[in-house]
């Protein structure tokens, strides 16, 4: 056989061969029935001591765009009148200081909370020194109560005045959000906080908001503009570090990102295949690539280098929910689901639209590792209105992580996505990712810790030396 025809034959076979290596794998969790739920916490996930538990939350979602001067002011989201809005949010505006004094009650060790852009500079250069006090405040009070503070400075929202410059796609208005960054850390660098995000899941946003339009700006299949505003949410983060790093030498500062496995529905399916391969390094690798090597490249349509890349971050920050699968309805539809509906796996609990994978949360973790820095888990949570799976999901993730951290990988910590039912952006207040729920029909928006969520609660509990409870 000539060369020619044996390439013709074999390359195929070698491609389709090396796809399905890749198919997802699942882990056989039978051993978890027989063991109760203390047991399990207690003989099946082995954690450092100095192994940190946390919670996240973001401004807009639990203050909603109500100020401190008891105004409502736009931003990029409130703009888009045709999506949920979230009002007053859970009250944290003024409630703040319940709810962190609640998170001690959980036995939370870290809280990552946004400040938001749109009210702290509400008007191009006019700062608003009793909105940044505010969040100030929030800080101080974690720091009193022994909860260590961790500061994002975007979580989706941005000011109407930046939006109209072109916000993020325009290389030139970055100056705007380091100047932002400055102020902020300014006004938090004197109450000792050194804990710093710059940006919640930059691959979402500008996926979201340029390509599936899910979120403000909301425009569709601009592909390379999407790549262009991560590029320079990226490279805007590394002036970021540079600034607060040449200040405060004990500034641990990253970005978090979500990683989301892409897997074809169809073993045999090749465009599935090559969907899940194509968006999957858009999604997830170039992110990590950039920061473990200062290379960006958007699948060859947008290029870039930035060799400060790799030092302007201390740690990695990994969100993960699960995993989404691709999936092709008919033979004429293009493209195949990544803009349809989610497919599903027979065998998978799905809780709502979401299927509980955790063996994923282990290959981000895996993933992670390539970019060096120790990783964190800055979100992980599931909406769960029935509440019956909640604690299901939470051990196996945790599991995830503790055969993870076993392994030799170096994580740190694990932030719960969240400690409270909050707006969830497109899903409004329908959604209920909290390990407890919150009072809106009485508008006391006081929290109530799920039945479901008490295991992992005590299990929190115990490692900061705090009794068991049975409610909260
Ligand atoms: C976002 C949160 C959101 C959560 C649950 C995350 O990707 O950062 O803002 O509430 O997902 O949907």
């Amino acid at each position: 056989m000539n060369s020619k025809w044996s390439l013709l034959i074999f390359a195929p076979l070698v491609l389709t061969a090396n796809f399905l290596c890749a198919i997802e794998d699942y882990w056989n969790w039978n051993f978890m029935k027989s063991v109760s739920c203390q047991t399990f916490f207690d003989t099946a996930i082995h954690l450092p001591k100095n192994f940190i538990f946390g919670t996240a939350t973001s401004a807009y979602q639990m203050e909603g765009n109500k100020t401190v001067h008891s105004t409502f002011i736009e931003n990029s989201w409130t703009l888009e009148k045709f999506r949920p809005q979230a009002g007053i949010g859970n009250d944290h505006l003024n409630r703040f200081k319940k709810d962190i004094e609640f998170l001690q009650q959980l036995g939370i060790q870290m809280y990552r909370f946004s400040v938001d852009w749109s009210k702290i500079e509400p008007e191009e250069g006019k700062f608003d020194d009793q909105m940044m006090m505010h969040y100030v405040a929030i800080a101080q009070e974690c720091i009193k109560r022994g909860i260590t503070p961790m500061v994002c400075l975007f979580h989706f929202v941005l000011p109407p005045w930046f939006m109209h410059k072109g916000g993020f796609e325009q290389v030139e208005n970055m100056r705007y959000f380091v100047r932002f960054a400055q102020f902020v850390f300014e006004h938090m660098v004197k109450e000792n906080v050194h804990w710093w995000m710059t940006y919640n899941e930059p691959i979402v946003y500008a996926f979201e908001g340029f390509f599936r339009g899910n979120l403000p700006p909301s425009k569709k299949n601009k592909l390379i503009v999407a790549g262009n505003v991560l590029k320079n949410m990226y490279n805007t983060h590394v002036e970021i570090a540079k600034f607060i790093k040449s200040r405060d030498a004990q500034a641990q500062l990253g970005i978090c990102h979500l990683m989301q496995p892409l897997h074809p529905f169809h073993e045999y399916n090749l465009l599935e295949w090559a969907i899940c391969k194509y968006f999957g390094r858009l999604t997830n690798d170039v992110t990590l690539e950039f920061f473990a090597t200062g290379n960006f490249n958007w699948n060859y349509l947008v290029r870039g280098f930035n060799p400060d890349a790799p030092a302007s971050i201390d740690y990695m920050g990994i969100n993960y929910y699960s995993h989404t699968i691709i999936k092709q309805n008919s033979l004429f539809e293009y493209p195949p689901l990544i803009i349809h509906d989610q497919g599903r796996r027979p065998q998978e609990t799905m809780i709502g639209k979401t299927a509980m994978y955790p063996e994923g949360l282990y290959w981000a973790i895996e993933k992670a590792a390539q970019v060096g820095k120790p990783i964190f888990i800055t979100e992980n949570g599931v909406d769960d209105p029935v509440g019956d799976l909640r604690d299901e999901f939470i051990k196996k993730h945790l599991y995830a992580v503790s055969k993870a951290v076993n392994n030799g990988f170096d994580v740190r910590g694990y932030f719960y996505w969240s400690f409270v039912d909050s707006f969830n952006w497109n899903g409004g207040f329908d959604e209920k990712f909290g390990l407890c729920a919150v009072d809106y029909e009485n508008k006391t928006f006081a929290c109530t810790v799920r039945k479901g969520s008490l295991p992992f609660v005590n299990f929190m509990r115990k490692r900061v030396g705090l009794q068991a409870i049975a409610s909260v």
